[in-house]
């Protein structure tokens, strides 16, 4: 693969099935810099793993999002360095440990007992918003103790802000406007705080200081967005994979219906053979070589966590889901300082929402042959999951 052939993140084909292209990148061009879009991306699972441990290298001040939304770089976790960034983790980290996450397992089963009522009345359903995000949305805005929303309505704000429009390679104004109606709810919420201050995570943020300065309001407005964009979105597409995983390999959903103890393991394979979140940016703070390239400071590096977790210099069998596999060192929630602060609280509510689903549906069908996919250049998710039960 050369320069000028373009691996075209805003292509549906990627959107549909990155794989076979990210196969291409791993063997042709481990170290690829698309002349068009002027940035380069690493495939092989060495250099990812390799680089999201090298933060001096491998900044994430100017954003870690592919088209990073404006306002956001430089006041959220996936957007500063290390000393703030560690500062601010601190902060933030024990609400999402899964022993401070346990408390919602009623709340979950609740949900999504409702939610199952509903759906085994109808026998046919669409699991993106009858069933993943009914339970992600429910559950994240309790979890901030942020007034309960229309599910629908918020994570249609959600999905737009994390949408890019290929048309304009980047943000159109609508995608661009719903990050920002985010952003003005969720100031609300902190003024609010401010007066009224109650036992959540926004009053804990709204009162935090960093070595005797309060956060400001950008910064808990938009580290408060982070949370709820990854915590509904990036919760929600990752179930919505595993359903997927599920689906295509029935001999392998069989064996979890019988033996629900199994659920870890086929999440850990599900983060690791097709994950919602494929890839974040980084930026070159010193120079770096390659395979023989020189990646010069300042230059966008795109860490293909996606396509790393499909190496198969690490991974034997590597595109063959196998929930019996245990893919210690999977790149499904990163690596490095920035590795997700929500998997703990993310691998909790999985396993609860899915052992509750296959209790109640353990054999179900697609009723399409063709999905949509979101347009995202970071994320990977179908927009809906027609199923009937079977
Ligand atoms: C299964 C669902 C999820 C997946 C696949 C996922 C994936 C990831 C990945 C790959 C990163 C690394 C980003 C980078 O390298 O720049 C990340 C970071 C992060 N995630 Fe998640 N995430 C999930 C759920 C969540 C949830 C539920 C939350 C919280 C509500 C969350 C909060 C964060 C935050 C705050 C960061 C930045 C951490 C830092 O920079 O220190 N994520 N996530």
């Amino acid at each position: 693969m050369t320069d000028t052939e373009v691996f075209d993140l805003y292509s549906p084909a990627i959107d549909a099935d990155p794989f076979p292209h990210y196969t291409r990148l791993r063997e042709e061009a481990p170290a690829y810099w698309s002349e068009r879009d002027k940035h380069w991306i690493l495939s092989r699972y060495d250099d990812v793993a390799a680089a999201a441990q090298d933060w001096e290298t491998f900044s994430s001040t100017a954003g870690n999002l592919v088209d990073e939304i404006p306002g956001r770089a430089g006041a959220t976790l996936g957007s500063t360095d290390p000393p703030r960034h560690d500062r601010l983790r601190a902060l933030a980290q024990a609400a999402f440990l899964k022993k401070n996450v346990e408390y919602l397992l009623e709340p979950i089963q609740e949900v999504a007992d409702r939610a199952l009522e509903r759906i085994l009345a109808k026998g046919a359903f669409e699991f993106v918003t009858e069933y993943s995000s009914e339970i992600t949305v429910t559950i994240l805005l309790r979890m901030m103790g942020l007034p309960a929303q229309d599910p629908k309505e918020i994570r249609r704000k959600v999905v737009l802000s994390i949408s890019t429009d290929k048309s304009v390679r980047g943000r159109n104004q609508e995608q661009i406007d719903a990050f920002r109606w985010l952003a003005r709810f969720l100031d609300e919420e902190v003024t609010r705080r401010r007066t009224a201050p109650a036992d959540d995570l926004i009053t804990r943020l709204a009162e935090a200081e960093i070595d005797g300065e309060r956060l400001s309001d950008r910064e808990i407005v938009m580290t408060s967005a982070t949370f709820v964009m990854a915590g509904i979105e990036s919760l929600s597409s990752f179930m919505n994979m595993l359903l997927l995983n599920l689906h295509d390999h029935p001999e392998q959903r069989r064996r979890l219906v019988l033996d629900p103890a199994l659920m870890p393991q086929a999440i850990e394979e599900s983060l690791r053979f097709n994950t919602s979140a494929q890839r974040f940016k980084r930026t070159a703070a010193r120079e770096k070589v390659l395979h023989g390239r020189t990646i010069r400071p300042g230059d966008t590096v795109i860490l293909a966590y996606g396509s790393a977790n499909r190496d198969g210099r690490k991974f034997a069998d590597s595109d063959h889901y196998d929930i019996d596999r245990k893919p210690v060192g999977h790149l499904g929630f990163g690596g490095g300082k920035h590795f997700c602060l929500g998997s703990q609280m993310a691998r909790f509510v999985t396993d609860v929402a899915m052992r509750r689903f296959l209790v109640r549906i353990p054999e179900f069908r697609l009723t399409t042959g063709k999905l949509d996919w979101i347009s995202s250049s970071n994320f990977r998710s179908p927009v809906a999951l027609p199923l009937e039960v079977v």
